[in-house]
């Protein structure tokens, strides 16, 4: 990618509907080199959100992945996109507590993310200290001293050699490149709601690339969505609302519906609470 054009043209491939007119940079910004204007896309435009500990990566990693790897010597699990880390590092704990020898990847197109994975510090906000207290406590976070870089804090968190040993990130874009290795499970959170569905199908071709059979695919879980009007089997919700739900419910349907396509998918959780295929 070397011109503006090719960023909008790559945007308005993938991701979704209206994303482009967000992010295109405008007036005396658009001047600027496309080099510059092509990074700040990757590095701050698309959202970075992430957390440890997520419950539904806790309970599909406990129903689903544990019993699949338990008599295993050893097992390899992908999280893509892993953002900074923090659901690596969580996939890793979550072996290291249950005796399970696993390596992690995480995978992300930007680039400042893998840099903070791959140091292992991360920054937490206070409020979330007090979930973490018994991972804390058992040692497999550490709380350091404010890490401040250009005046922003960007760590107060470490995980311990023996966590960040187990875990290894690289720069990567599931929209473009398939995985050239294969892995047990890959966990695939938060990304496909940004797509378009060109972006989702070329993200999903790319991560069954990296499935054997018998490998877990593991996606986001269902939107709450309120349920239709008793009285009239109306959706229960307003025009204000209508456009938020409505691509909510689009999209529990692709995520309950990844065994139709054409790939070998075929779903594991037996109810709609949870999104967990094995390949067939
Ligand atoms: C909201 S975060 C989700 C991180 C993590 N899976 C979670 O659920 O906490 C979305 C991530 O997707 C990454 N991303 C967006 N487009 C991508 C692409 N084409 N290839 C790889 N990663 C991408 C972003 O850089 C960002 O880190």
């Amino acid at each position: 990618m070397q011109t503006l054009d090719d960023l909008r043209l790559y945007v308005e491939t993938y991701y979704g509907h209206d994303f482009w007119r967000g992010v295109a940079p405008r007036g005396r910004d658009a001047e600027k080199n496309p080099e510059e204007l092509i990074a700040k896309f990757f590095q701050h435009d698309l959202p970075t959100k992430t957390r440890m500990f997520r419950e539904y990566i806790d309970f599909t990693f406990n129903h689903f992945v544990k019993p699949r790897i338990k008599d295993e010597p050893m097992s390899n699990i992908l999280s893509m996109p892993c953002a900074n880390g923090e659901e690596a590092f969580t996939l890793a704990i979550h072996g290291l507590e249950n005796d399970l020898y696993i390596e992690v990847e995480g995978r992300d197109i930007n680039p400042g993310l893998i840099d903070i994975a791959s140091s292992g510090k991360v920054y937490i906000p206070t409020f979330r200290f007090k979930q973490l207290q018994p991972w804390i406590e058992d040692g497999f976070l550490k709380r350091i001293p404010k890490y401040s870089r250009g005046g922003i804090v960007t760590a107060n968190v470490e995980v311990p050699s023996f966590v960040k040993d187990r875990c290894q990130f690289f720069i990567h874009d599931i929209l473009e490149r398939s995985l050239d290795e294969h892995y047990d499970v890959i966990y695939c959170i938060n990304l496909f709601v940004y797509l378009s569905d060109n972006g989702k199908d070329a993200a999903l071709e790319n991560l069954v690339s990296g499935l054997n059979t018998g490998s877990l695919l593991i996606v986001d879980q269902p939107y709450w969505v309120p349920p239709p009007n008793k009285r009239n089997g109306m959706p229960r919700y307003n025009a204000k609302n209508e456009e938020i739900y409505g691509w909510k419910v689009d999209l529990n349907e692709f995520y309950a519906s990844l065994h139709k396509k054409d790939l070998g998918l075929k779903k594991v959780s037996k109810f709609d609470t949870h999104n967990v295929y094995e390949k067939t």
